[in-house]
């Protein structure tokens, strides 16, 4: 794994040799945000060596190099999902490999379904934590020692530091955040009323198909994360309307613009 690593990231610095301060990772309806921000250079997944390349429709495959007021990232127009086949340490490459581009942190954005009946779908969660259960680990396998130690600690997966600052970009923005604990599970299915039911009881607030596996490879290297949810729907029987990607694009289109806000604040400042 750490040789196909270097693999993708000798493939990169072909094509460039930007240093990225932060990394992010767009979900749905923030797609168009990297278009927006001031563009130094793009990098197709397709030109890279080994690079698992999304297959789902809308979700856009590249790297995007650039500045948000000044500050040098490298964003993923695009991730890569469990649920499409790959396995979970393919999933996490283009997180890790951001980390070895020189990336020390990351924003990672989602959409979710709120399994905190005190939600509503528009939402913003900031991700104080998560639960994996429902996944299998992207650290199994042999230990990539040059990245980080085979039981690395996960008591501050979300920095504290960081949160301070979203709150205080929330508040900026006039969002009123909701604060929670993400649970991922694999999909691509929806969760059945029972699976949210457990999620509940685990003291999950939202549910997901994506962001914690990338945290936890984030974590595992090192890097200083946060994440947010798009609470674009509410989760399997909390409501009674049956789930629908269309619910979820039009929802996560309609707060676009705030959530746009929120992450260009969130990006100066962290
Ligand atoms: N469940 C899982 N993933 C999701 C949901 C949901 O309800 N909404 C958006 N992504």
């Amino acid at each position: 794994m750490y040789k196909k690593l270097m693999t993708c990231l000798a493939s990169v610095r072909e094509q460039t040799s930007f240093e990225p301060e932060a990394a992010l990772i767009l979900g749905s309806g923030l797609g168009d945000y990297a278009d927006e921000i001031q563009i130094e250079q793009t990098v197709d997944y397709t030109s890279i060596e080994g690079f698992p390349v999304s297959t789902v429709k809308g979700h856009k495959g590249r790297f995007v190099f650039g500045y948000v007021s000044g500050k040098p990232v490298v964003i993923m127009q695009g991730r890569v999902h469990y649920y499409e086949g790959y396995k979970m340490s393919d999933v996490v490459l283009p997180t890790r490999l951001m980390g070895m581009m020189g990336a020390r942190k990351i924003l990672l954005t989602n959409a979710a379904g709120g399994a905190d009946p005190s939600y509503k779908p528009g939402d913003f969660m900031m991700i104080t934590d998560h639960i994996t259960t429902g996944i299998p680990s992207p650290l199994i396998g042999p230990n990539i020692d040059e990245l980080g130690t085979r039981f690395p600690d996960m008591s501050e997966v979300y920095s504290r530091r960081l949160h301070d600052i979203i709150r205080k970009c929330a508040t900026e923005c006039g969002i009123q955040l909701k604060e929670g604990v993400y649970v991922q599970f694999t999909g691509p299915n929806y969760e059945t009323p029972a699976e949210v039911r457990l999620a509940q009881a685990w003291g999950g607030n939202a549910v997901g198909m994506s962001t914690a596996c990338e945290a936890m490879a984030a974590r595992h290297m090192g890097l200083e994360v946060c994440g947010i949810s798009c609470i674009t729907n509410m989760a399997a029987g909390i409501s009674k309307v049956k789930l629908d990607h269309k619910e979820v694009q039009e929802t996560a289109d309609r707060v676009a613009k705030s959530f746009k806000e929120l992450v260009t604040k969130i990006v100066t400042n962290m």
